[in-house]
């Protein structure tokens, strides 16, 4: 079912869990994040961000596809607008029909970040979207973002902008950047950061830059109090190899088999990394499958 993103990660939070959030950029990709948590009977998050929209997942035809296959299936499935920025970006969003939209206002002055969040908040929750904000910056990994210090979330200050913006979930910069590690890095964490910032606000935490962060890092943000966790570049990576492997198995596979490729690769990887991150056989609001088998 089609849900807000506040519900799925309201019971994330209170039951010490993290949902996918799974940047998806066409029908295909769509359909085996939702598929896989379907089969996971896990909650999930899809998520588009602004860029995607402009080149390949315009909203026209991408929310009317995924609320449909969202309804088929039994376990909550949200749509979230990732990274928009401006006031127009967000409107459109909510005007398309998402569910959840994100305003990435963590560049600004602190002040602006704080205003245009508030602003975006009111005409959210009138319509019941939920809305995640981010303070600190979570920049780019090929630039070594995740190591600059001065761009983490400051705890006081956290605490300041949920309670001034009314945000339902806040996405922390903890050590994490977008996009791939250059080779063989993985990220350093600031889990004593996390532990903080969860005593502190104890609501829904957001860690983008999910890819490339490592298992053991990522099992670790779960614990610490990470509900929802942004996966794109390695959804992407899961296809593209699937792909180049059947290419060279026969260089004449077609579109058809390689899409289906593509599609069957990043159901594998979502149902994998659900698993990882414990969301399997929730069903949100604190029951599980096994509930709704008894
Ligand atoms: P990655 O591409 O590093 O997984 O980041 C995704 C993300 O955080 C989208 O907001």
């Amino acid at each position: 079912m089609y849900e807000s993103m506040k519900y799925i990660l309201k019971d994330a939070n209170e039951h010490n869990y993290a949902v996918m959030a799974v940047n998806s950029v066409n029908m295909e990709m769509a359909r085996a994040v939702i598929s896989a948590a379907a089969e996971k009977h896990s909650p999930i998050i899809i998520n588009i961000g602004v860029g995607q929209m402009k080149k390949l997942a315009h909203p026209s035809e991408m929310v009317p596809m995924i609320k449909e296959m969202a309804e088929r299936v039994d376990v909550p499935v949200a749509l979230n607008l990732d990274h928009g920025s401006t006031f127009e970006d967000e409107v459109a969003a909510m005007r398309w029909g998402f569910s959840s939209v994100m305003i990435d206002a963590s560049s600004l002055p602190y002040e602006e970040n704080v205003a245009r969040v508030s602003n975006i908040v009111a005409l959210a929750h009138a319509r019941d979207i939920c809305v995640e904000g981010e303070l600190g910056h979570v920049g780019q990994a090929n630039v070594g973002d995740n190591e600059h210090l001065d761009l983490y979330t400051n705890v006081a200050q956290a605490r300041d902008y949920v309670n001034r913006t009314g945000i339902d979930a806040l996405a922390v910069a903890i050590g994490t950047a977008h996009g791939d590690y250059p080779k063989g890095m993985v990220p350093k964490l600031d889990f004593d950061r996390l532990a903080e910032l969860k005593a502190e606000l104890k609501m829904p935490l957001v860690l983008h830059g999910g890819s490339g962060s490592g298992e053991e890092n990522i099992r670790k943000a779960v614990a610490g109090g990470i509900n929802k966790i942004n996966v794109c570049t390695d959804a992407f990576h899961a296809a593209e190899k699937a792909m180049k492997a059947k290419w060279e198995e026969n260089p004449n596979t077609n579109y058809l088999e390689i899409m289906m490729t593509a599609e069957a690769a990043i159901k594998k990887f979502v149902m994998d990394y659900i698993d990882l991150i414990g969301s399997a056989n929730r069903y949100g609001y604190g029951a599980t499958f096994s509930d709704s088998q008894e």
